[in-house]
């Protein structure tokens, strides 16, 4: 995959010790893409380039990366499998998988900030990133679902989580493609289209939590034993099924509905994600 090149030639410009060994394991472990596909999809769909997107694609998949191994560390959801191999802090130790998190952020945003798009669209595309991913964003979610979930008894409250924890990391491609394609007043559109789609997505992960071993699922499903309150144990099964097959039509309309976006392969990617198996 395209991803993995450009991935492999930001790894080879680091230092080798053992974060960068952690990073790279991580990293390069095997996850399914969907954020760097989605922006490379996005930004096709605009008619550009996919080079373009090549920098912001690593940042975006190094973030999401990152957030993986925070969140199975002890203190977090404490995961001994991902992505088909032991946990960061499993196969290393966890100050090394701290440090490997907090590089893959950090590095993120050294990429980022060295594409060669326009200086403005680069700038506005690395603040989107910030957003998405931090305090208000994905950090918040995170923050949330550790520390708020269990009293949670509303679809609402619950939604409110997905959407920061998971919509928010997918909303950020998106978003990212509409910039780097100077059509910036598609960016909240956008960011919309993000977060049902990643509702639809952390509650189709909720449902194979559930139905897949580890093994099949290639990570520990530990929602259970850690008393989580998902979409599944709030809905049940079949609702949440409805639900996320409800989100993934409303999500593939409103892409339908874009002006000067030609949505066909978009679309036939949201159809694949629909349909996932792990
Ligand atoms: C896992 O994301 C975390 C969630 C938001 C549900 P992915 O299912 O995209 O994980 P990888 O990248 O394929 O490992
Ligand atoms: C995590 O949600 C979302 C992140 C921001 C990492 P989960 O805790 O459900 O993700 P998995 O199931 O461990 O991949
Ligand atoms: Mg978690
Ligand atoms: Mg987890
Ligand atoms: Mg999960």
């Amino acid at each position: 995959m395209r991803i993995d090149d450009v991935l492999n030639s930001r790894l080879d410009l680091i230092e080798n010790g053992k974060v960068k060994e952690a990073m790279a394991y991580s990293l390069l472990a095997g996850g399914k893409r969907i954020r760097p596909v989605l922006l490379y999809t996005a930004v096709k769909g605009y008619g550009l380039d996919e080079s373009i997107a090549d920098p912001f694609a690593c940042a975006i998949e190094m973030i999401h990366t990152y957030s993986l191994i925070h969140d199975d560390l002890p203190a977090m959801d404490n995961d001994d499998l991902r992505r088909g191999r032991p946990t960061c802090h499993k196969q290393f130790d966890e100050a090394t998988a701290i440090l490997a998190g907090d590089g893959l952020l950090t590095y993120a945003f050294e990429t980022a900030l060295s594409s060669g798009a326009q200086p403005l669209q680069v700038v506005k595309a690395a603040k989107i990133l910030a957003e998405m991913a931090g305090p208000n964003g994905m950090v918040l979610g995170q923050d949330l679902d550790i520390n708020e979930i269990q009293g949670i008894t509303d679809w609402e409250a619950l939604q409110n989580i997905h959407h920061l924890k998971t919509g928010c990391l997918l909303s950020a491609p998106l978003m990212i493609a509409a910039v780097l394609a100077s059509h910036d007043e598609d960016i909240e559109k956008w960011h919309e289209i993000g977060n049902i789609l990643g509702l639809a997505f952390q509650i189709q992960d909720d449902i194979l939590d559930i139905r897949l071993s580890p093994e099949e699922f290639g990570k520990s499903n530990s929602d259970i034993r850690n008393d989580k309150v998902t979409s599944v144990s709030l809905l049940g099964e079949n609702e949440a099924e409805c639900m996320m097959n409800t989100l993934y039509e409303k999500g593939r309309e409103l892409i339908g509905n874009l002006d000067h976006f030609q949505s066909e392969e978009m679309i036939g990617l949201i159809d694949r994600i629909q349909t996932r198996k792990k």
